[in-house]
């Protein structure tokens, strides 16, 4: 995408049209509910409920809606927006939108490609991508895949230091620009669709190819089983079980715990115990601000702290010297009847004053959505499930036409709101009151 551009959207809206005269459809419903119905065709219950649920009675997911839906914005007249310029400065470089790709984990899910087809999506769309701590794909795939393509990676501390230190210098040598540490998911939220299927992915070995291609892992579950702690009680064999290990095989060729090949894979208590010693160490409930300080020790890169809501929490993070904030409540999968992240963020833009970065997450359904995140105070914005949806619906082409329809869509809303920057846009850009 051309940063100065005379018409991203309507080049889209042409193409779309064009095919349209040829009886040709888009791959994916541009609509995000009709999107997000068309995905719960595609998938299994299981993974619909997983990608698509959020908390208790999801009242935060609903209330990140009525957020957008409570604004408006105030379009200005005769402006001169013929030619726009979407681009936004961000951690030190030139990006060609104020978009990003948030993580989701398990994208196995949605698509035998997962996280690789994201990637190469979000490269060539010139997106940077957030590579998920929960990946269906080890981090190291994915940067392939991603040639130049702007990546991040989303950090979930864990129990061991170790680990987590070998993530960070896992993503550091796979080009990764900056860390995000997920800070609201130190436990599993109450995922109502989940409970009522009995689903969590993980126990299935889905969504931890980060932790089975580590060797810091791969050490912790040899120590597990030396210690007679092996998979847990032999769980009774069932198509699930057998899928799961065949999953941590494939997650694959890099996995130190599975060198041996599939067959091996199924014999070896070794995949059981991956599952049980991820589920030992993926929380660390106990962790508290001067931690922080930890992660500089392993890294130089850049460190981001997702999912605040707070504004003295935001003060917090800036006395702890963090280079971005990110508010988000995880698309409401964590708390039920939490705050809704855009109404978080005027309170934090204020007391941030411009000093790092903001980013936000959690309700954005399209390129207005986008635009009312900016004029409140957002750096830039995160797509989440829209994307997966994409993936689900028609793979990568399918990922790839739901953020293209959020990049035209924002772009066409800039011009209509009488935007020629996205610096341009600010409270004014809004209706107040
Ligand atoms: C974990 O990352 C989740 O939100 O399911």
């Amino acid at each position: 995408m051309a940063e100065a551009n005379r018409g991203f959207a309507r080049s889209v809206q042409s193409e779309v049209y064009r095919a349209g005269l040829s009886g040709e459809r888009p791959q994916v419903p541009v609509d995000p509910d009709a999107l997000e119905r068309a995905a719960a065709k595609a998938l299994s219950a299981e993974a619909f409920a997983y990608l698509a649920g959020g908390a208790g009675a999801e009242r935060t997911m609903a209330a990140n809606r009525a957020a957008f839906a409570s604004r408006a914005v105030w379009p200005r007249i005769l402006r001169d927006v013929a030619e726009r310029d979407l681009s936004i400065e961000l951690l030190g470089r030139r990006r060609p939108s104020p978009f990003v790709l948030s993580p989701i984990g398990v994208l196995e899910l949605a698509h035998r490609d997962a996280d690789v087809a994201v990637g190469r999506a979000a490269a060539a769309l010139g997106v940077p991508y957030v590579l998920s701590n929960q990946g269906s794909r080890p981090m190291e795939d994915v940067a392939a895949a991603m040639g130049e393509g702007a990546r991040w990676f989303q950090l979930y501390w864990s129990a061991s230091d170790e680990l987590n230190a070998s993530f960070v210098r896992r993503a550091e040598a796979s080009g990764c620009e900056a860390i995000v540490v997920t800070l609201d998911t130190h436990l599993l939220g109450w995922r109502t669709r989940d409970l009522d299927l009995g689903f969590l992915p993980f126990t299935r070995g889905q969504g931890i190819a980060q932790y089975t291609s580590d060797p810091v892992f791969a050490e912790l579950v040899r120590e597990r089983v030396a210690r007679g702690g092996g998979g847990g009680p032999r769980p009774k064999v069932t198509p699930a079980l057998l899928r799961s290990a065949l999953s941590i095989a494939r997650s694959g060729a890099r996995s130190p715990l599975v060198d041996g090949g599939v067959r091996d894979a199924l014999r070896s208590p070794l995949p059981r115990a991956a599952i049980e010693t991820f589920l030992d160490v993926f929380a660390q409930p106990a962790l508290t601000w001067p931690d922080l300080a930890r992660l500089r020790e392993w890294t130089s890169l850049p460190v981001i702290l997702k999912g605040v809501l707070h504004p003295d929490d935001a003060e917090h993070a800036l006395d702890h010297g963090v280079d971005g904030l990110w508010i988000s409540n995880h698309g409401g999968r964590q708390v039920d009847a939490a705050v809704a992240a855009l109404d978080a963020l005027p309170a934090i833009a204020e007391r941030v004053a411009g000093r790092v970065p903001i980013i936000l997450d959690s309700g954005v359904r399209g390129g207005a959505d986008a635009v009312i995140a900016l004029a409140l105070g957002a750096t830039a914005v995160g797509i989440g499930r829209p994307y997966a949806y994409g993936l689900a619906v028609a793979g990568e082409a399918g990922l790839r036409e739901v953020v293209r329809n959020h990049l035209a869509e924002f772009d066409l809303t800039m011009a209509l709101a009488g935007h020629r920057t996205v610096g341009g846009i600010g409270p004014e850009s809004l209706r107040q009151g």
